[in-house]
């Protein structure tokens, strides 16, 4: 496995795999690696040749008040864990490589504004702004993306079709650890004890869901049940409880493909975790 830097080397190395033939797959991460990111590599080996990974902490989809200086990089931890799982080719440019002095950004109207748009007003705009310059410096056939950010996903796809770039977007199911807490490299953050009590996110989407199941359909009952079990917790303050549709739009009658999504601050860690309608229930 190779580490690079810059947009040169990635060019070149990529251009000649694709004389050869081969499928490119990109993967793009902030590192932090975890069995999550791992599950996306998994996906991608099986239907692509050279796996790219790009480890990037981008500084644009951070406001000021978030941990962008705090966000973890155990870079060589990430390298070991990446070449064990056979990605081919990692991108780990500094900002100075990618940012000089930008004016140009990349933003899909609409979908940013509800959800994490609402408390994080410019982080979408950073992520479609850093997603665009990867697709475009690694020119991948298929990149591969996690549902736990299903507002991202979302978001990638409609941007993907909008700007009419030639590359599938593959979605991939949340990874969990054994207890049902969704991976993030931000659980890095939470203490013992608001590891148990993060838990109250998946358990309260479980419990939306099986009363989903059961005919359940309005919305606004189903938000304050969840929102009275995550409040039960003493260390979660709720960000958002909410069902909307794949459009982005609350809704109040569920249907199937809506999703049950959440933010909680757990202590001073906000987590994320959220339901497809009619998806499969996890243990
Ligand atoms: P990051 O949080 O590092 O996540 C990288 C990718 O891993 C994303 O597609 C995310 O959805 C996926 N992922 C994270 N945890 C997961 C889990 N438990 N199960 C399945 N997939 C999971 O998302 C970002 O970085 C950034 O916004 C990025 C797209 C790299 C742009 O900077």
């Amino acid at each position: 496995m190779r580490v690079v830097k810059t947009v040169r080397e990635i060019r070149e190395i990529v251009k000649s795999e694709k004389r050869a033939g081969k499928k490119i797959a990109l993967i793009p991460t902030m590192g932090a690696l975890h069995d999550g990111h791992l599950s996306l590599v998994k996906e991608a080996k099986k239907s692509t040749d050279f796996i790219v990974m790009s480890i990037f902490v981008n500084p644009i989809q951070f406001s000021p008040n978030e941990d962008f200086n705090k966000y973890p990089r155990p870079i060589e931890k990430d390298i070991e864990l990446a070449d064990r799982e056979g990605v081919d080719l990692i991108f780990n440019p500094d900002v100075d490589e990618l940012f000089d002095s930008a004016l140009t950004f990349v933003e899909v109207e609409k979908l940013d504004k509800n959800l994490c748009g609402l408390s994080r007003p410019i982080h979408f705009r950073g992520v479609a702004t850093i997603v665009s310059k990867l697709f475009n410096i690694v020119t991948p056939d298929k990149a591969f993306f996690g549902k736990k950010d299903i507002q991202q996903l979302i978001i990638i796809e409609k941007m993907v079709h909008d700007l009419n770039f030639d590359i599938e977007i593959v979605g991939v199911d949340i990874f969990r650890e054994k207890d049902g807490l969704a991976m993030s490299s931000r659980n890095v953050y939470l203490s013992e004890s608001e590891k148990k009590d993060a838990l109250i996110l998946n358990e309260s989407l479980k419990k939306g869901a099986n009363l989903i199941i059961n005919g359940e359909r309005d919305a606004n009952r189903l938000i304050s049940i969840l929102s009275s079990e995550i409040e039960k917790v003493k260390s979660a303050k709720i960000d958002y409880v909410k069902i909307v549709s794949k459009e982005m739009v609350d809704v109040d009658t569920v249907s199937v493909g809506d999703i049950l999504a959440l933010a909680v601050f757990i202590g001073k860690t906000r987590l994320i975790d959220n339901y497809i309608v009619g998806g499969k229930l996890w243990s």
